[in-house]
C-alpha cells in the first residue's frame, strides 16, 4: 500500500499564476500516474494469491487513486477553470468543458469504488473495469495537459 501524501495547500501565489498553476497540474498528473501504476499491478497480481487478498489489494489501489483523484478535480475547477474563463473569448466554453469531463471521471471513478467495495463482482470483472478506467484516465491527462499546454503557452 502506498503512503498517501495528500496534494496539499496551493499558495496565494500560484493560485492564479498560469504557469504555477499549469506545473501544479502536471505534478499531480505525476503522482495520479503513480497510483495507475498501483492499480495496474494490483490488476497484474495472478499466481497463487488467493481471489480475496487479490480483491482487498485492488480496492485499497482504487481508493488511494480516487481520494487523490478527486481533490485533483477540485484543485482544476478552483483555480484552472478561472484563468480558462478569464483568457479568451472561448474561454468559458474550455472551463464549461473541463467541468463537464470531470464530472465524467467522477461517475466513472465512483461506480467503480462501488463495485470495489459491494464485492458482488468477480474479481475478473472488476479488473476489466479497473484497467479501463487506467486507459482512460492516462489518455485523458494527455489530452488535458496538451490543451492546457496551448491555452496556457508554456512548455508541455
Ligand atoms: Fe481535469
Ligand atoms: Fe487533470
Amino acid at each position: 500500500m502506498r503512503d498517501i501524501v495528500p496534494f496539499g495547500p496551493i499558495s496565494a501565489r500560484t493560485s492564479t499564476d498560469p504557469e504555477r498553476v499549469f506545473a501544479r497540474v502536471r505534478r499531480e498528473h505525476g503522482m495520479i500516474r503513480a497510483l495507475l501504476d498501483d492499480v495496474e499491478r494490483a490488476c497484474a497480481i495472478g499466481g497463487p494469491s488467493p481471489a480475496g487478498a487479490r480483491a482487498t489489494r485492488l480496492r485499497q489501489a482504487v481508493w488511494d487513486l480516487y481520494l487523490l483523484f478527486d481533490e485533483h478535480l477540485a484543485m482544476e475547477e478552483a483555480y484552472v477553470a478561472p484563468i480558462l474563463r478569464a483568457f479568451d473569448a472561448a474561454g468559458e466554453r474550455r472551463a464549461v468543458d473541463l467541468i463537464l469531463e470531470h464530472n465524467e471521471q467522477r461517475r466513472v471513478i465512483l461506480e467503480l469504488v462501488e463495485n470495489a467495495e459491494r464485492d458482488e463482482k468477480a474479481l475478473p470483472q472488476l479488473v476489466e473495469e479497473a484497467t479501463s478506467l487506467v486507459g482512460v484516465f492516462r489518455a485523458d491527462m494527455i489530452i488535458e495537459e496538451s490543451a492546457l499546454a496551448v491555452v496556457f503557452a508554456v512548455p508541455g
